[in-house]
């Protein structure tokens, strides 16, 4: 049979057209040069679903055998670059069964019984992306702990904290770190529990309604891997469903967007951090490029680039969604436009995650040990920033308070002090006691002590709170909680 006849064949709709397809609707119709990413996936589902045809005796264990010799014949073939992807044959879900048929013959063409490419597509992509989720939960856990690495060597680096990006009070750069472990933590928790839901089986929906032969589903369940912690099969429960919803994938790319989020308000900070006017940071060189005209620069690049992929890939969550808005069920050819938002999401959201450990930890070196990269602090540049912008006035109020004034004229008081240092453009602390005292005369010399950086931060002791005590514990508490964890 040649290869041509092959094709027209392998196209189980083309006896009843009466003229080919133009080469254009070819090109607009096909999706082979982005879904051939799926054949893992693609020879994963197909082979567990042979399995059960071959166990609940709809097709020979014979052809189940040349089925898997097939498979793993194409997946050498795959694997080596030599197989040959035909647009033809649309998608990877054909690409693969011609190339199977063509080896093995009848065998091949028994594979399609009791399913079509509605229920498989739907497989494929649910059991691709649990991989992916598997890899970007690894990957923010490491990045986790390169940020508490970061921490834990600069507990003491004080910097001023912002509200409205205004100095508000001091903070430890380590305190900083950790609010972002936090917030990576959370995303951890969000793919974990998307990752439940996109774990379940629709194989066996067929296109829309279920099928008349008596397939197991559970089974072809249980060897996919799609299982809950019990061990029970996880299986959608309704056909149409199964084979048209992509909300996994929409929760998915929710879950990427919010994550991407979290870095690109790092990145916001990072470049400020790194701009003359701050001075706080250094990134290592390689992640900085220069100016083709003034050689006196060092741009932030990657946390540049961080900061606007995080627009693509919010705009893929918006995509996803509106794909999905206006289809009536079951299965619309629409959802093949599921797939590029998907794959740029999560290429976009494991390359940078993968980056920002290297940037913000080092990476450390297999045989000495000794990392490289990492974020270099500039703890005198961000003491002198926290001393000048007054962070120590709520402090002071609090000292005020503690002298029996209520908060309000406490907080009056205080304004008065600032203005008055202000004035005389000195820092709080660098006032004398008798300024002090002609504000309010409960002012004593125990006061010098709550107008340092360190006094201040040692007060806030409150659980989450930034004096290094409290800071430690957090450590520790991170440390401990990722030793069950990992
Ligand atoms: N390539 C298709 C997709 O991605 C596979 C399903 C095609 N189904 C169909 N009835 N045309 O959605």
């Amino acid at each position: 049979m040649s290869s041509n006849q092959l094709d027209k064949k392998s196209q189980s709709w083309s006896a009843l057209f009466a003229e080919p397809m133009s080469e254009l609707v070819k090109r607009y119709t096909s999706s082979v040069t982005f879904d051939k990413r799926l054949w893992r996936a693609d020879i994963e589902g197909s082979l567990a679903h042979a399995e059960m045809l071959a166990h609940q005796k709809i097709i020979s264990s014979t052809d189940y055998d040349e089925i898997v010799k097939g498979m793993r014949r194409i997946s050498e073939e795959i694997h080596n670059n030599q197989f040959e992807w035909k647009l033809d044959l649309e998608d990877v879900h054909l690409n693969i069964e011609a190339r199977l048929t063509q080896m093995v013959g009848d065998a091949g063409k028994r594979l399609h019984t009791g399913r079509s490419r509605n229920d498989q597509v739907a497989t494929d992509v649910r059991l691709w992306l649990r991989d992916e989720i598997d890899e970007i939960c690894d990957l923010l856990k490491h990045f986790q702990h390169s940020l508490v690495e970061v921490a834990e060597a600069n507990v003491e680096v004080v910097m001023p904290g912002f509200t409205h990006l205004q100095v508000a009070q001091p903070i430890s750069f380590a305190h900083h770190m950790l609010a972002y472990v936090e917030m990576l933590g959370r995303d951890l928790e969000r793919f974990k529990e998307v990752r439940v839901r996109v774990n379940r089986l629709p194989l066996g929906s067929a296109a829309l309604a279920g099928t008349s032969y008596p397939l197991d589903r559970e089974r072809v369940a249980r060897t996919l891997g799609m299982v809950d912690k019990e061990g029970t099969p996880c299986v959608c429960q309704n056909s149409l469903d199964a084979v048209s919803d992509r909300d996994f994938a929409i929760e998915f790319t929710s879950a990427a967007a919010l994550c991407m989020v979290h870095i690109s308000r790092m990145s916001e900070e990072l470049v400020l951090w790194m701009s003359q006017n701050f001075g706080f940071i250094k990134l290592s060189d390689r992640f900085t490029t220069g100016s083709s005209i003034m050689p006196q620069k060092k741009n932030p690049d990657v946390p540049e680039l961080a900061r606007g992929k995080t627009g693509r890939v919010v705009g893929h969550l918006m995509g996803l969604l509106t794909l999905m808005k206006g289809q009536p069920l079951a299965y619309n050819k629409d959802n093949q436009e599921d797939k590029e938002p998907l794959f740029d999401s999560v290429d976009t959201l494991k390359d940078t995650l993968r980056i920002f450990d290297e940037m913000m930890g080092g990476q450390e070196e297999a045989k000495t040990g000794v990392k490289s990269g990492g974020i270099q602090v500039n703890a005198q540049a961000m003491e002198e920033a926290a001393l000048k912008g007054y962070a120590t006035a709520t402090d002071l109020a609090d000292y005020l308070v503690r002298k029996g004034l209520p908060f309000r004229d406490a907080h009056e008081a205080v304004a008065k002090i600032v203005r008055l240092a202000q004035n005389s453009n000195k820092g709080l602390s660098e006032l004398n006691i008798t300024e002090l005292k002609a504000v309010n005369t409960s002012i004593e010399e125990d006061v010098f002590e709550v107008l340092t950086l360190k006094g201040s931060l040692n007060a806030r002791s409150t659980l989450g709170g930034t004096s290094p005590a409290q800071i430690r514990l957090q450590i520790d508490r991170l440390k401990n909680h990722f030793r069950e964890r990992d």
